[in-house]
């Protein structure tokens, strides 16, 4: 077994330097921090300001563990079971997707349009479906964002709905929130929701195989694979939400940085609308917010 260094900020500096080398270097920085809070409870302003501390041999042994899995390919989040989204923990297992930061655009996209129309929901709550919750981590953050809403979330995978019911009572929103597993939208009918959500798998099949280690071998190919183009789940999705969506409802959706023209495409030959592009921090076209038109 290698000797990591005892003390904290040369153990910090070691973690970094054997972390550029895993399969996802530019998150080594990221990583080591995250590897002392959670082994050591030594945050990242101790490393500034606590020069001194020292770990444990048990701490270290641990240490030694997660940096091997690292290097394996396994990300953070799948080997501490647990990712930060919108700044609330979320439990993570193999059967879900990690949350990703990129999602956190969709959240805020959402928000903007609820407190522009927040009048409408004064007097009744307002209902919500995400499609293919996975960890639940966007119909969770938007029940803590908007107090008075109610929501149905959705997967085909029944061990993802039990993550995400596990998330939902760590955040004590399981009185406001209820789980059907099915395909898409085809299990709703002529249900109607006010606000509808979904982050589909949109890999095209043949891509899957150049995707990192650390997305290809930890998170369910069910999360991944949108079929040959990966656009089946909107196809899907869109040739009933006609039927779902109340007036002056919305359907936001998370996309490739590639693909809201197309969707845009598939969605005005179902009648309806792009109301505006969501657009993730670097920049780039990674979702949209759809209306039914004159609905
Ligand atoms: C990209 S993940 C998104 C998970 C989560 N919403 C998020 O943003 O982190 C896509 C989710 O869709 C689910 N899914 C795949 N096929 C589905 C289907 N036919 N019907 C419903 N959900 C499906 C997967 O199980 C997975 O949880």
């Amino acid at each position: 077994m290698v000797n990591l260094p005892q003390n904290a900020k040369a153990l910090y500096d070691y973690l970094r330097q054997a972390l550029s080398q895993s399969h996802d270097p530019d998150c080594a920085d990221l990583d080591a921090r995250l590897i002392l809070e959670k082994r050591a409870g030594v945050t990242y302003i101790d490393l500034l300001t606590q020069s001194s501390a020292t770990l444990s041999d048990a701490q270290l042994e641990h240490i030694q563990s997660d940096l091997a899995l690292r290097l394996k390919g396994m990300p953070i989040a799948k080997i501490y079971g647990e990712k930060e989204f919108w700044g609330r923990a979320f439990a993570v297992s193999e059967d879900v997707l990690d949350p990703r930061p990129d999602t956190e655009s969709i959240i805020e996209a959402v928000l903007k349009w609820y407190k522009a129309n927040a009048a409408h929901y004064a007097s009744r709550p307002l209902r919500l479906l995400d499609i293919g919750t996975g960890s639940g981590c966007i119909v969770i953050t938007l029940l803590k964002e908007i107090a008075e809403a109610e929501a149905v979330a959705v997967d085909y995978s029944w061990p993802a709905l039990m993550v995400a019911r596990q998330n939902a009572a760590r955040h004590d929103v399981v009185n406001r929130l209820s789980f059907v597993q099915g395909d898409y939208i085809s299990a709703f009918g002529h249900d109607s929701f006010d606000l509808i959500v979904t982050n589909p798998p949109y890999i095209p099949h043949a891509d899957i195989t150049n995707l990192s280690e650390s997305v290809k071998n930890y998170d369910p190919i069910l999360a991944l694979d949108g079929g040959i183009d990966g656009l089946d789940p909107y196809k899907k999705i869109f040739i009933s939400i006609k039927n779902n969506l109340r007036p002056n409802g919305r359907l936001f959706l998370e996309c490739g940085f590639d693909q809201i023209e197309a969707i845009n495409r598939i969605g005005i030959n179902l009648g309806t609308n792009l109301e505006r592009i969501i657009y993730d921090l670097g920049g780039h076209a990674r979702g949209g917010e759809f209306s039914c038109g004159d609905k």
